[in-house]
């Protein structure tokens, strides 16, 4: 067997398969299907300084190989993850990430200064949010406040920071360079897509705020495309996600130049297929006389 182990910024990974923030919750749901030890790592619903409703319902719409959701940070804020759902992971061996976001950079700056002792392994900041009126996305679009917000958390980070970056933006290779620049450990992407529907009878948008964010197997392409224009841009590791639905895209994300992957939407359709990517990639390494997964990872021979 092939050795799977991966090290992203000194953390050690058991495999390069790690639950997506936000399709994962806090992994109990899912502890009840499987030993969710056996994954690489738990990405955490993403956590506020403040408790947030979240957006008025509908919420989540189904679009061809993909869905909409505009959920809107729906979550206990930083108290209630450290109280309540944090200790529900404490005897799970993966690596714990706590996802964080926020409406202004202060609002990041103190919630990763109040992880700074809790038994998490990183930090993924989220600047890549469509679904919230202020902050969320609205960092992630600019080189400029991606270096400096990132700077910002990374001076009171005590655990490695990743940052999870959009894909709603021009040149993706530039907004990974100025995460690097700000001091990013790593970085994951893409996040979601913005998208919209309408009810062609009541001609409303189905969702209640207009429009949300794209996810599932139809955002793949344009996720390993950004993957690839991102590892040949920075010098720290990537985690591929957007889109993957089996352990064959995990393979391509591998091969495009990422660390590691993110399983997300996919979580929805079939709780088991974090696993099944694991024993895919196995497989597969096997079959081609791999001896690590580390050996797969950017690959790829453009022509
Ligand atoms: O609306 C949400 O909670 C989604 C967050 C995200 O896509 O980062």
């Amino acid at each position: 067997m092939a050795d799977l182990h991966v090290n992203i910024a000194g953390v050690d990974f058991k495999n390069p398969v790690i639950t997506a923030s936000g399709t994962f919750g806090f992994g109990q749901e899912y502890a009840r299907l499987y030993d969710i030890s056996r994954l690489g790592g738990i990405s955490c619903k993403g956590t506020t300084l403040e408790p947030r409703m979240g957006n008025p319902a509908p919420r989540i719409a189904e679009t061809p190989s993909g869905i909409l959701n505009s959920v809107g940070l729906q979550n206990p804020g930083v108290e209630g993850f450290l109280q309540h759902d944090l200790p529900l992971l404490e005897n799970t061996d993966t690596v714990i990430i706590a996802n964080i976001a926020g409406s202004q950079v202060e609002d990041y700056v103190e919630t990763v200064r109040r992880l700074q002792d809790a038994p998490i392994d990183m930090i993924e900041m989220n600047i890549s949010c469509p679904n919230v009126k202020e902050g969320g996305v609205s960092f992630g679009t600019l080189p400029k406040s991606v270096e400096n917000i990132t700077k910002r958390v990374k001076a009171v980070a005590k655990q490695p920071l990743i940052v999870k970056l959009t894909p709603n933006v021009t040149d993706i290779a530039e907004i990974a360079a100025a995460a690097e620049a700000g001091g990013a450990d790593a970085i994951s992407l893409i996040n979601t897509l913005t998208g919209m529907k309408i009810d062609i009878h009541t001609r409303r948008p189905i969702l209640k705020n207009n429009t949300g964010g794209m996810s599932g197997a139809a955002v793949f392409p344009v996720a390993l495309r950004m993957v690839w224009q991102a590892t040949n841009r920075v010098h720290i590791p990537v985690i591929g996600l957007g889109g993957i639905t089996k352990w064959q895209d995990a393979v391509e994300m591998l091969l495009a130049g990422a660390t590691a992957v993110q399983i997300g939407t996919a979580n929805f359709t079939d709780a088991y297929t974090p696993l099944k990517v694991i024993d895919g990639l196995n497989s597969y390494l096997d079959a081609h006389g791999e001896k690590s997964v580390t050996d797969i990872v950017g690959k790829v021979q453009p022509w």
